[in-house]
């Protein structure tokens, strides 16, 4: 399923960025600080008292996105502690009542829109402050007084909320949910949005299935084949948190790279986080990592989202895309020697081009003592394997006629069959 209607801008652009962003930035422990750390409500609260992001400014925000190649915004308006960085009329657990007193969602907003930016609104379905959330310590929940819980109640608060956020800020993108821990069927609420917001998309962790997938961080089966439905993986840029980490465990970029070009080149969206630091400025490792990824991403861009194909390598280290005369090969992981091989592929290119580098790759058909008497392999020799190991390498094929090669082309060997993980790295 695509996409044909305004939703359609989903397609077009395709890396995003995650900002994860509330008053538990003040702790700088994790965005579920007060459940994770069982902060007692009465003190995280007091948090509010003192959150006054004066650094914040939306302009250098929406700069610096759009230098590293970002094409959209998803932000917290809500996380699980419930506390609301815009100005909402139904709760005062809000932006309005901290030292800062403005509208953060809405200053975002209208600096996207003056950019014809998109926006999506991330709305937390478990909800930590609101008396009326059954908090039953389940998956995600603290525990509150039961003798408040009601989720008729709760689900009223949720619709204005969404009503308020879907009325008040122009044009909305998309509604991210999040943690609907009692699983609540309700297909009223997409509705509300779609009535209200026909360009907004709406993901699958609601109360109803929505619009796309969400694989997150490494938690999902890594699948091979383009993707049939709408999909936006995401992870962040530390392994420790969403929200601003004093003491974040930052990723590799290669290991960011290799998920976006993974998910990307399938034909997937992706969204890279990062939690701003409780003054409204981000930390220096993670601008370092948006900046360096940016670069790589603006640099492979038009491989990584040109049409996937899937089937054409018979391995896992690389997927493809392309079409007509153009094939791009997206290496996940290596090259682990100076050639690349892929077996029983039998279609010689005029020429292979590192689109990181430029450099060109002499390549061949010719057998070698290991491949003998076996269906033609496709050889991309005398690659720089040990300087090209920081980085993930998209490699160029431009053929001298359209090329539409079919999976069942490729005949599989015996040696595959025994041993399918290595197969392409055969030299
Ligand atoms: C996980 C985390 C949550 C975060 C979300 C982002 O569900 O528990 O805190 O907001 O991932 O996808």
């Amino acid at each position: 399923m695509r996409f044909t209607d305004q939703r359609k801008w989903f397609h077009e652009k395709r890396f995003g960025m995650f900002v994860h962003w509330g008053i538990y930035a003040l702790g700088g422990r994790h965005e579920q600080e007060q459940m994770r750390y069982s902060v007692p409500a009465a003190e995280y609260e007091k948090y509010v008292q003192r959150f006054n992001p004066e650094k914040f400014d939306p302009v250098a925000w929406l700069d610096m996105i759009q230098e590293n190649g970002m094409e959209y915004l998803v932000f917290t308006a809500k996380h699980h502690d419930g506390f609301c960085m815009w100005d909402t009329a139904e709760t005062d657990y809000n932006i309005m009542n901290t030292p800062y007193k403005k509208d953060i969602v809405g200053m975002l907003a209208e600096e996207c829109h003056k950019r014809d930016f998109p926006l999506e609104i991330y709305y937390s379905c478990v909800d930590w402050h609101h008396p009326a959330y059954p908090n039953l310590g389940r998956h995600h929940e603290i525990k509150t007084d039961p003798a408040h819980h009601n989720m008729d109640e709760y689900m009223d608060y949720l619709k204005r909320q969404i009503r308020e956020l879907c009325t008040n800020y122009g044009k909305i993108h998309g509604i991210w949910w999040d943690m609907n821990v009692p699983e609540l069927v309700d297909p009223s609420v997409n509705e509300l949005i779609r009535q209200l917001q026909p360009a907004a998309v709406i993901n699958n962790r609601g109360y109803g299935p929505g619009d796309y997938s969400t694989p997150e961080r490494d938690y999902q089966a890594e699948g091979f084949e383009p993707y049939q439905n709408p999909v936006e993986a995401c992870d962040s840029v530390g392994a420790n948190s969403w929200g601003y980490c004093a003491e974040n465990d930052y990723f590799s970029i290669r290991k960011l790279e290799r998920q976006i070009a993974l998910y990307t080149a399938l034909g997937g969206n992706f969204l890279l986080n990062a939690g701003p630091k409780a003054d409204g400025t981000f930390a220096d490792g993670a601008t370092r990592i948006l900046r360096e990824v940016g670069k790589w991403y603006k640099k492979l861009k038009p491989a990584l989202t040109a049409t996937p194909c899937g089937g054409i390598v018979p391995n896992t280290t690389a997927v493809c895309t392309g079409k007509d005369k153009t094939l791009n090969l997206v290496i996940l992981d290596g090259p682990f020697a100076e050639a690349f091989t892929i077996r029983g592929f039998g279609y010689l290119p005029e020429r292979v081009i590192s689109l990181n580098t430029g450099e060109e790759f002499p390549c061949t058909l010719e057998p070698i003592a290991a491949t003998i008497g076996m269906p033609p392999s496709l050889r991309i020799r005398k690659m720089p394997c040990d300087r090209m190991k920081d980085e993930i390498h998209v490699l160029q094929m431009q053929f001298a006629e359209p090329f539409h090669p079919q999976p069942q082309n490729l005949e599989m060997t015996e040696e595959k069959e025994q041993n399918s993980s290595d197969f392409s790295q055969f030299v």
